[in-house]
């Protein structure tokens, strides 16, 4: 048996002492590690079939493990993260960031002692307000700002200036963002009064909203996110609260959203 089994297999090794990665790395580079043991000393533990992932038994040290698998070796579980998702209420002047020289950032609302590992899963602007999303969970961030996976982003905006139809249909056909070199995708205008209408996008391009309504010389006064697919802001959250998300959120975000 390798050193690093045995100080673990006897307690002097703890659960706690393992430090799950935050990426995918080799089993048996993540065993090394955890287990203070050479590479080669794993060999025959790794052959004997003592090690499982995920409850299944693994014989293949260039196995890829992520922080959320599973890995235990006789039976003891070395290291496993738990998955964290979170909804904040962004309140304006705060900084959709993890850090920040100057301002208070999102991070910084969020209760101390859950901040641990997150990352933002999309942005507002400095002075919008609304749904933000953090978790640690890299795949699920990633699958939300994917564009085949299309998911609408609601917000309701207000303008300095009177709304027509002519933006509704020219949020519609989309507009062509030189910066970027491309034709921004249809986006969803609905008027609700003479200064503010709820958008629909499904794109996040920098400061998109206010560039689009910029083209018929309207400023936007305030931006508010609604919702991001199946996620609406819980209307309980005053500005700069936060929970955690239920599971259903966690799994309805790639729900189809219903029409406005
Ligand atoms: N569009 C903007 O212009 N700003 C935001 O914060 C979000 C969308």
């Amino acid at each position: 048996m390798a050193i690093g089994l045995e100080r673990f297999a006897s307690g002097e090794l703890h659960d706690y002492d393992c430090v799950m990665p935050s990426r995918y790395h080799r089993l048996d580079r993540f065993l090394s590690q955890q287990l203070q043991t050479s590479r080669s000393d794993l060999r025959p533990v790794l052959a004997a079939g003592r090690v499982s992932v995920n409850g299944e038994v693994v014989r293949d040290r260039q196995l890829r493990i992520g922080p959320f698998d599973r890995v235990e070796c006789d039976g003891r579980l070395l290291a496993q993260q738990t998955r964290h998702y979170w909804m904040l209420n962004k309140p304006a002047g705060v900084v959709s960031a993890t850090r920040d020289e100057q301002h208070m950032t999102v991070m910084d609302l969020l209760p101390e002692d859950q901040r641990q590992g997150l990352h933002l899963a999309g942005r507002l602007d400095f002075n919008s307000t609304g749904l933000m999303l953090l978790t640690n969970d890299g795949v699920w961030s990633r699958r939300l700002s994917l564009p085949e996976t299309g998911l609408w982003k609601h917000y309701r905006v207000r303008v300095d200036k009177a709304l027509s139809e002519a933006d509704v249909a020219a949020f519609a056909r989309g507009m062509w963002f030189d910066f970027e070199k491309i034709h921004t995708q249809p986006a969803r205008l609905v008027i609700r009064s003479a200064f503010e209408a709820d958008v629909w996008l499904h794109e996040g391009k920098y400061h998109q909203i206010k560039r689009m309504f910029g083209r018929s010389g309207k400023t936007v006064t305030a931006l508010h996110r609604l919702a991001v697919g199946g996620i609406q802001l819980d209307a309980t959250l005053a500005p700069g609260e936060s929970r955690a998300l239920t599971k259903a959120e966690q799994h309805g975000v790639f729900d189809a959203v219903p029409e406005a």
